[in-house]
């Protein structure tokens, strides 16, 4: 087999904020409670798990693994416009849903809730489609940033006000598969 390269592996030259084991575990938290929670509701209506490109795709992938139930995965594109590391809270839609998700049970699953804006607009703008409920899943939230109220019904992480990378989430497109989070050091 061919090792993975040294990179992304070794923390260096990051710092690890959460290990990969650390990450696995809390997933696996999180897809137990989504399946506990929503088991009653399959019957009714179909689950769609809809992930948030690009950054949600890793821990998606990890997450629906421990979802115990039918479930739709569906993708949705957002770029929130403003400089490499702060949203400046407009949106636009640049790759919608294949389908319609009136009458559904929704769980938009995000990488990091940030400022909030990104994730405002996407409820918002799904609202309008009637589904039949909706709730965020996100991996991260950093709350010293918020400038949006966001109701995170299934959280990952708290972290504290640090540009971080790895497990889906990038700096200028680079980093997204390291297999834990960290930060650049010196940043
Ligand atoms: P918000 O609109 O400020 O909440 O930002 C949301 C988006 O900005 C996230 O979905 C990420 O794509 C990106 N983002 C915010 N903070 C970070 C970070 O620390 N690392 C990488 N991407 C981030
Ligand atoms: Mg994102």
């Amino acid at each position: 087999m061919v090792s993975p390269p040294g990179w992304n592996r070794s923390t260096d030259p990051f710092v690890e904020l959460i290990s990969a084991a650390a990450i696995a575990g809390r997933i696996a938290e999180l897809g137990a409670q989504i399946t506990a929670d929503y088991a009653p509701l399959t019957q009714s209506a179909d689950v769609v798990v809809i992930g948030v490109l690009k950054g949600s795709v890793i821990f998606l992938a990890d997450l629906v693994r421990h979802i115990a139930l039918p479930i739709v995965v569906e993708f949705i594109g957002i770029s929130s416009y403003g400089d490499a590391t702060r949203s400046s809270g407009v949106v636009q839609i640049t790759q919608d849903l294949s389908r319609p998700i009136e009458g559904k049970h929704v769980i938009v699953i995000e990488d990091i809730v940030d400022t909030g804006h990104t994730v405002h607009y996407l409820l918002e703008n799904l609202a309008t489609r009637r589904p039949a409920s909706t709730k965020l899943c996100s991996l991260l939230h950093k709350p010293e940033r918020a400038e949006r109220q966001i109701h995170i019904d299934y959280l990952g992480f708290t972290i504290a006000n640090k540009f971080v990378v790895g497990y889906g989430l990038d700096i200028a497109q680079q980093y997204r598969n390291l297999p834990f989070i960290g930060y650049v050091k010196g940043s």
